[in-house]
């Protein structure tokens, strides 16, 4: 595997690459990797010649400076473990390397981008966008991957490749779980054991609520699922919305869409940690 911290040794090395005809899968992360990463590198490294691994904690998608400053940061780690899965590219830039100067563009895609996650953290898929279009542009691969455990993210993405017309395949990966059910995502190493076996009774009533979904009500199987959760102790609901899989709007009714997806933001712990994680009742 190389690594590789600027943009024009990364066009470099592609150029060569697409010259001889070889596919380029890329894998967008902000280190911290796990099993989770690693099974979005395993696949692109299936599917594609080439896979790019883009190891960069974008400032631009933080509206909290304290969720940005806790994030964990294992450089080292991530490349042994990419290294493991077969990567051909690890690229970690600076932040003045990917940003030499402020990025003011500003991405719309209502209401995939206002709802949820949109409105809880207002810039956040702005940041992404611009991220994610910049890393599109300098690497110009034909598959890129995205972990579904961030369903609204792809959700997010899916429109922006539209609106920009990028000619490539966006790949949606199922989400890995830890033993107890909780969704794999970097900010667990900030729980500590007794919290992620608190935090896994959020994936546990996820699951029994799509069974309890032929005796209720939307609107009272959401009330459920968040009593339930607010009711074991160092859990907290933000919010829980279930939506139409593909345009995110709130749904009413079961017989509304044939696509109907459960997502939820919850604090763990006294820090507190946040985590999602989402339940797809029909699709
Ligand atoms: O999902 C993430 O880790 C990030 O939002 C991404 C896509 C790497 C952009 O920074």
């Amino acid at each position: 595997m190389i690594r590789v911290a600027t943009i024009a040794e990364l066009q470099t090395i592609l150029d060569g690459e697409r010259q001889q005809g070889r596919s380029i899968g890329l894998v967008p992360t902000m280190g911290a990797l796990h099993e989770g990463h690693a099974s979005l590198v395993r696949c692109s490294v299936k599917d594609n010649d080439v896979t790019v691994v883009s190891i960069f904690l974008n400032p631009t998608q933080f509206n909290d400076q304290t969720d940005l400053a806790k994030y964990p940061r294992t450089l080292e780690a991530d490349c042994a473990l990419l290294e493991q899965c077969g990567a051909t590219i690890a690229f970690a830039p600076s932040v003045d390397e990917i940003y030499p100067e402020p990025d003011t563009r500003q991405f719309s895609y209502p209401p995939t981008d206002t709802v949820m996650e949109g409105a809880f953290r207002p810039g956040h898929f702005n940041g992404v966008c611009q991220i994610v279009s910049k890393l599109f542009f300098m690497t110009m691969p034909d598959r890129a991957y995205f972990g579904e455990k961030d369903f609204q993210q792809i959700a997010v993405i899916r429109r922006m490749v539209e609106d920009l017309g990028f000619p490539l395949e966006i790949v949606p990966c199922p989400v890995v779980r830890e033993e107890g059910g909780l969704a794999m995502s970097s900010r667990n190493t900030l729980l500590t054991a007794e919290e992620r076996q608190t935090a896994s009774q959020i994936y546990q009533t996820l699951c029994k609520s799509k069974e309890l979904m032929g005796e209720k009500s939307v609107a009272s199987l959401h009330d459920w699922v968040v009593e339930t959760i607010n009711a074991v102790s160092g859990l907290k609901v933000q919010y829980y919305s279930i939506v139409d899989g593909k345009s995110l709007a709130d749904v009413q009714d079961w017989n509304e869409s044939d696509d109907i997806v459960g997502c939820i933001t919850v604090f763990c712990g006294s820090q507190p940690i946040r985590l999602i994680d989402h339940i797809r009742y029909k699709g």
